[in-house]
This record gives structure tokens, C-alpha cells and sequence, in this order.
């Protein structure tokens, strides 16, 4: 089996580091407080929570987890909710009865199957979920929490609330939150400019509202330790400096340093018990090539400037907006390029990190610098 993994949620083996970060997130949620977890995609953000959920759930906590990714109408938002927090109820006849009490425009219906095996399900009364029914329904944890059990509710995407600023969303859940007494929240996202400003804007709801976490990458030598020993349990060798270019390989990003580390993987397996630079690029040229038509795509779509700004952040994302930088690259006027900017950040393009910019995917910057023109 491959002892590489991405693209899914990360657990037991696959998983390494970020224990300073876990003993954070938990005594954050023991001392009571809210907790914001920042990171760009793919750093995992939503493999470090899980982990933390399972710290706190053995400690006796009730974690509710919550995408915010599948929410497409308010109406979605009330079933989805519904549902998780109904997953972590034993006792489903004592769950349908607090719905009820609590959300009189959202009815509990409870059906048979034939072998007697209940099935859960709900029915609007409203035609359009209202925003009492959602300022009700947001305490539904508060309301299910046992005597003294403590709940915690996990947001994950939570920037993607802004979608519901007709019911002003944002401004509820903050109402409500302040006046629950057994559930915390932990909030991430990936649009780390967005969720930045909920937290830190002083205008927003959530201002200073909760403790702020910001993961960075993975500690480069435990990465290289991790890769090593991955490898070692199959007989293949890598030395620290091809780690340490693989790494680089794969921008640092805990996501594609897998997905190259996987690839290579397979590469050697059955042929090779060094693993040499080459071997490393020729797996980063292959993953480029298998997705090139996507890349060929997505580069395609974007507008002249944004491909302009693209191209010069392949080379380098520092003080973008500077003369210096605009000359360098021949960008026009620093507006232009501060529009593009914007345009690439809110499509998950790009990223930034304090003043620099930088494209998210690794394999998707070499593309540019290798095939765009
Ligand atoms: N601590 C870790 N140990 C090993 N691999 C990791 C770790 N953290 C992240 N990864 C790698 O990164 C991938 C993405 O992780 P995860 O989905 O948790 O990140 P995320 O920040 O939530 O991503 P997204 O922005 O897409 O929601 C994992 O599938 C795994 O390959
Ligand atoms: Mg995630």
C-alpha cells in the first residue's frame, strides 16, 4: 500500500506533526474559549481539527463537525445542520422532541422502515426558511447539550456564511453564540483573506471574537524525517537533501509534498531503492502532464492582466504592487494589478501570506513557467 496519502482527511500513521498546535486548539476549547484556524488550502487545517476532536471527544466533549462546502441555500444550510447535530444523539425520540420545541417551523417526521428501524427526515412550513427559524435552529447544540456535557460546533469553510448575508447570517450566529452557555466553536476556512477579516475587521460581528490560530507549514526536518521513514518501511532510500528537494518540489504545501511522495512511490516500488533527484522530477513532470489539460484550462480562462500577474508570481510574489516590481514584470498601473490580485484570491487561485503573494498549487506555477506563453 502506499504509505502517501492526500486528498482526504489524514489519520493514525498518515498523519504527523503539529502537536504544539493540538495542545493549542484543546486547551483553548477546555479553558472555554472560541478558536479561528487560519491556513491557506491544503495545509491541513481540517485533518488538524479532527485530530483535535478526537483529544477532546475522549475527554468527554461532544464535537459537532460542519462543512459549510456543500451549503448551497439557506434551506440546504437547515438540513445539513439538522443532521449533524442529529448524528451525535443517541437518543433520537428525545432529539425530535427538542427540534420541535425549539423550531416550530421546521417539522421532525420520523418514518418506519420495515424491519422497524426508524428514519429520520423534516418538512418546512415556511416557503422560505425565515431568518427566526435559523437564529432558532442555530441553538439547536445549546439545547441537546446534557447537564454539563460540553458541545463544540466546528465550522469548517465558515467563510462561505457571506453567501447568506440576505438573512444576515453573520450577525445571528454571533448574536446567538454569545448567549450559549455549553458550546464553543471552532472555525476554519481556506479563503484565509475573508475569514481574516471576519475576525480582525472591527465593523464585522465576529470581531476579536475568538482566539486565532495560524498554521504554517510543516516543520521542514520533521517532514524529511516523516518522508524517510515512509519510504524505509518498503527498502527504498532517500537521502535528506532529495527529501529536502521534494519537498521544494511541491511548494512546501503539505498536500502536494504527499501527492509527489505518493507518485514517486509508485514510480520506484518495484524498480529502484535510491531514490535520486531525477526520480523526483520526472514524477513532478508527470503529475503537471496528467493534469495539463485542466491547467491548459484554467490558465486559458483568466483575463490578459490576470495572466500577466500569473506569470510574473511564477517568478516571484514579493511587493507586487511597487514600481519596481511592475517594471520588472511589465505590469501597468498597480490598480490594474491590484484588481487581478483580488479577482485570482477570490477564485483560490492565489494566496497570500503578509505582503506576498503566491500561486496555491506548485504544480500549477510550474505549468505557467514552463508551457504558458
Ligand atoms: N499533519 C499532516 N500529516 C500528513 N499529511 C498532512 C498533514 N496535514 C496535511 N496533510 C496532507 O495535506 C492534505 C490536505 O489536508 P486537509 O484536507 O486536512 O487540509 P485543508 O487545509 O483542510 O485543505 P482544504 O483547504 O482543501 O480544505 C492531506 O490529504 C495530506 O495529504
Ligand atoms: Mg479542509
Amino acid at each position: 500500500m502506499n504509505p502517501f496519502s492526500y486528498g482526504t482527511i489524514v489519520k493514525g500513521e498518515f498523519f504527523f506533526d503539529r502537536n504544539e498546535e493540538l495542545e493549542r486548539i484543546v486547551s483553548t476549547l477546555q479553558g472555554g474559549n472560541n478558536l479561528v484556524l487560519f491556513a491557506p488550502r491544503r495545509f491541513g487545517k481540517t485533518s488538524l481539527v479532527f485530530k483535535a476532536m478526537e483529544v477532546l471527544e475522549q475527554q468527554g466533549y461532544k464535537c459537532i463537525y460542519f462543512d459549510f462546502f456543500p451549503v448551497y441555500s439557506i434551506e440546504s444550510f437547515a438540513e445539513l445542520f439538522i443532521n449533524a447535530v442529529r448524528k451525535k444523539e443517541a437518543n433520537l425520540n428525545k432529539f425530535v422532541q427538542v427540534l420541535a420545541e425549539l423550531v416550530k417551523t421546521i417539522r421532525p417526521k420520523l418514518t418506519f422502515d420495515g424491519s422497524g428501524k426508524a428514519e429520520f427526515g423534516i418538512e418546512f412550513a415556511e416557503n422560505k426558511v425565515s431568518a427566526s427559524t435559523i437564529a432558532n435552529l442555530l441553538d439547536l447544540p445549546e439545547k441537546n447539550a446534557e447537564s454539563r456535557q460540553k458541545t463544540i460546533v466546528i465550522f469548517d469553510e465558515f467563510q462561505e456564511i457571506s453567501k447568506f448575508d440576505n438573512i444576515g447570517f453573520e450577525n445571528l450566529l454571533r448574536s446567538r453564540i454569545q448567549q450559549q452557555e455549553n458550546v464553543n466553536y471552532i472555525f476554519l476556512g481556506s479563503k484565509t483573506h475573508l475569514l481574516s477579516d471576519m475576525f480582525n475587521n472591527r465593523n464585522r460581528a465576529f470581531y476579536n471574537s475568538a482566539f486565532q490560530i495560524q498554521l504554517g507549514a510543516l516543520p521542514e526536518a520533521d517532514t524529511i524525517t516523516y518522508i524517510k521513514e515512509r519510504f524505509e518501511k518498503d527498502s527504498i532510500n532517500i537521502t535528506d537533501e532529495s527529501a529536502q528537494y521534494l519537498i521544494s518540489q511541491a511548494g512546501n504545501i503539505p498536500y502536494y509534498i504527499q501527492l509527489l511522495a505518493s507518485e514517486v512511490w509508485q514510480y520506484s516500488i518495484n524498480t529502484y531503492n535510491q531514490i535520486s533527484d531525477e526520480i523526483i522530477k520526472i514524477c513532478a513532470e508527470k503529475i503537471i502532464f496528467l493534469k495539463r489539460d485542466y491547467y491548459f484550462e484554467l490558465f486559458d480562462r483568466q483575463s490578459v492582466m490576470q495572466k500577466q500577474l500569473l506569470k510574473a508570481l511564477a517568478i516571484d510574489g514579493e511587493n507586487i504592487f511597487s514600481s519596481a516590481y511592475l517594471k520588472k514584470h511589465r505590469l501597468s498601473a498597480a490598480s490594474t494589478v491590484q484588481k487581478s490580485a483580488s479577482v485570482l484570491l477570490e477564485n483560490g487561485i492565489i494566496e497570500r501570506s503578509g505582503s506576498s503573494y503566491f500561486i496555491g498549487d506548485p504544480f500549477f506555477k510550474k505549468f505557467i513557467v514552463n508551457y504558458a506563453s
